[in-house]
């Protein structure tokens, strides 16, 4: 049943959701969107809204992961809080000081507080370098009088420790990217982000390219330096598994916004939107002779340049057709909600989840006569989000 029961229509938050620990970087209202241009005087025509309005804190220490389908916008908002893409608007801060008014010298410092770990490991190093000059590339461009990286020696010094860091030999420095394997250029890319003593790291889908096998050890390897350097992640993953074994706390994207967020335990055993619990139900089930029904998402994912209108999700949710298609799912937009112990979900009808209604929806049935069921679906009261 709904609780509250309003029909007021809900602004969408503005504030970044909380949780409990020192925040490090805050997000807030962050939108990034990349313009289409078309003909031949390039007229602007419309934007890919690649990241359009999303808040969260990421707290010391903490791995936040990301999760959401190719597309959704995880990279852009990754490079986007790097300062590798330039933000459309809205804010974020790294121990209070503002990401995006960095300028010149302070700029310079900020790049090393906030190191990336990419996807590829292949093309993401230079083939034609060898390890030390690919490691030491980062070191030369942020050396100054106190480090003296600019001498050699002192930054092959460093390379190798880096490199005995991420479990690699000393000696690797010398060779070539195509002498290793995925799992060890990997670790290359991993010390190349470490050399430089970030204290936040965004880890770009670092495991998708790497064998099953190999996964779990780089996981493992990323968990151990957080320990060792008190580093902060922001972990992006399209892999649900994935994501709940490195992470604290997990946002769930769909087209350009945060669809839910919560502590990671709490998400995976009780998930408050339609969204999360069809992504959840789409991971295999280690015991292959129990056969798990699937909810299946209705239709492709719709085009960031023209999302749909409300709840971004309505063209394809199964919690809207099985009750019976409310009006409000494609009319009004869903605010980050706080439902308590953290958890956050842009759902109007997140309270109605239950797993009876799942199980019914993964087969294909329907629990509500939809003739009427629109009247007496009532979406729930918006609590705003805590600042
Ligand atoms: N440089 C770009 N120019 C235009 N559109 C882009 C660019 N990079 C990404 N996009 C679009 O932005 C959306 C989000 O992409 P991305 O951030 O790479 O998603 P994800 O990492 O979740 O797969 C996609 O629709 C993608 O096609
Ligand atoms: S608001 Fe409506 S369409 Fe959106 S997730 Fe909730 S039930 Fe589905
Ligand atoms: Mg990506």
């Amino acid at each position: 049943m709904t609780q509250g029961g309003t029909t007021q229509p809900m602004e969408p938050s503005t504030a970044a959701p909380t949780s409990s620990g020192e925040p490090l970087v805050v997000v807030q209202d962050l939108v990034k969107y990349y313009p289409i241009f078309s003909g031949l005087f390039k007229r602007h025509i419309g934007d890919v809204r690649a990241v359009d309005g999303v808040s969260f804190v990421i707290n010391k220490g903490e791995v936040f992961g990301l999760v959401g389908e190719s597309g959704c916008g995880k990279s852009t908002l990754g490079r986007t809080l790097l300062r590798l893409l330039p933000q459309t608007s809205g804010s974020a801060t790294i121990s209070g000081e503002d990401i995006f008014a960095k300028r010149g010298k302070d700029l310079k410092q900020l790049r090393r507080r906030m190191q990336i770990i990419f996807q590829d490991p292949v093309g993401s190093l230079n083939p034609r370098m060898p390890v030390s000059d690919i490691i030491g590339e980062g070191l030369l461009a942020q050396a100054d009088g106190t480090n003296q990286w600019k001498n050699r020696k002192t930054r092959d010094e460093r390379v190798g420790e880096y490199l005995e860091v991420v479990g690699l030999r000393r000696d690797y420095a010398r060779r070539y990217p195509h002498e290793f394997s995925g799992g060890q250029r990997q670790r290359i890319g991993i010390a190349r982000a470490l050399a430089l003593s970030p204290d936040f790291v965004v880890c770009d889908e670092p495991v998708s390219a790497l064998d099953v096998s190999i996964q779990s050890q780089i996981l493992n390897l990323l968990l151990d330096l957080r320990r060792e350097f008190g580093l902060t992640y922001l972990f992006i993953a399209h892999n649900l598994s994935v994501v709940q074994y490195i992470s604290d706390r997990v946002g769930v994207m769909y087209l350009g916004k945060i669809a839910e967020m919560a502590p990671v335990e709490r998400l995976y055993a009780d998930p408050r939107h339609p969204y999360t619990v069809a992504l959840l139900s789409a991971i295999p089930d280690a015991d292959p002779r129990r056969r798990k029904r699937r909810l299946v998402l209705k239709g492709d994912v719709p085009s960031p340049a023209n999302p749909p209108s409300g709840c971004r999700f309505h063209t394809r949710c199964w919690l809207r057709t099985q009750l019976g298609d409310p009006e409000i799912c494609s009319t009004e937009e869903p605010a980050l909600r706080d439902l308590g112990g953290e958890q956050f979900t842009a759902c109007h009808f997140a309270e109605r989840i239950n797993p009876e209604l799942i199980k019914v929806a993964a087969a294909g049935q329907s629990l509500v006569d939809t003739s009427d069921a629109s009247d007496d679906a009532e979406p729930v009261s918006a609590a705003a989000p805590s600042a």
